[in-house]
């Protein structure tokens, strides 16, 4: 287990969960939590031994209560704009080459719903809630929450969500699609390390390969994406993963990938 400030990681085999522990403040990401953020996602990028990527928050009440508003005192538009310009932990979440599963586990606000749409999976528990609060403040989402909360359960639910602040509860975000599943509470984290235990046997390279394909779908139009998809599909006749995965589909076995 390393441990920083603001934040923990612990690596459980191929998985690795990165926790966000201020529980006192709901688990607010203030600076410290990004900029270790920043540094943990380099550090599991370039260990192979991780396959997959979780990312929680500390507690029971709380995955993220969105940005720590204690330090939104004194900040000018160049501080904020620095915060979520181009290398955020956001984004570097949005780019990490391996799967990230977000493990929601009561709010999900403002910052920490964004955090969980740079994810590529949401897996909730029953008393999770969501919401894009920041017109209550007097301000907007700024860490990409206009941008892939539309992509993601399309404009007139986003619209509702940022333009009112209203907050949902877990079975009408599963229903608009924002979040994969829904669990128990005492179930979340043992549902969460099954589905993660079962993405990490498979082969890496092609995984990372999957993710960008996918995620280059909202960001081309059709014809640029389908270019892009089969330039992908064909890095994977180049790796000995795809040979392993066809022998071992021949030879009736369980596939045992390396990430080569
Ligand atoms: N930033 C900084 N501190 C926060 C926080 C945030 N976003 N969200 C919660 N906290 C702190 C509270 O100030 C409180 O600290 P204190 O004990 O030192 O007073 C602690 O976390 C517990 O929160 P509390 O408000 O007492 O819990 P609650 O169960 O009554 O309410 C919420 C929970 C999430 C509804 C409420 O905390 C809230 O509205 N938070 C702000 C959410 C928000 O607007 N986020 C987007 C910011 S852009």
């Amino acid at each position: 287990m390393s441990n920083y400030e603001s934040i923990t990681v612990e690596n459980r085999g191929s998985i690795a969960v990165l926790t966000i522990n201020r529980p006192d403040k709901l688990n607010a990401l203030n600076r410290s939590v990004h900029a270790e953020g920043v540094a943990a996602l380099d550090d599991l990028r370039a260990d192979d031994s991780v396959r997959v990527l979780i990312i929680t928050g500390a507690g029971p009440k709380s995955f993220i209560a969105g940005a720590d508003i204690g330090e939104f005192e004194g900040q000018t538009p160049v501080t904020q704009r620095d915060l979520f310009h181009e290398r955020t932990f956001f984004n570097t979440i949005d780019t990490f080459p391996k799967p990230v599963i977000a493990m929601i586990n009561g709010f999900c606000l403002g910052g920490g719903n964004e955090l969980a749409l740079a994810c590529d999976i949401r897996i909730c528990s029953e008393n999770a809630r969501f919401s894009q609060p920041e017109i209550n403040l007097g301000i907007m989402p700024g860490g990409g929450g206009t941008q892939r909360l539309t992509r993601l359960i399309g404009e007139g639910r986003a619209m509702e969500l940022i333009l009112s602040g209203d907050m949902i509860d877990a079975e009408t975000a599963h229903r608009f699609g924002l979040v994969n599943h829904v669990f128990p509470a005492d179930e979340l984290e043992a549902k969460t390390m099954e589905f993660a235990t079962k993405i990490a046997e498979k082969a890496p390279i092609a995984l990372q390969l999957c993710k960008e394909a996918v995620k280059f779908a909202s960001r081309s139009n059709l014809d640029e994406g389908l270019r892009r998809e089969v330039d992908l599909f064909a890095i994977c006749f180049s790796t000995e993963d795809k040979q392993e995965g066809v022998t071992a589909f021949l030879e009736k076995r369980k596939p045992a990938f390396k990430g080569k």
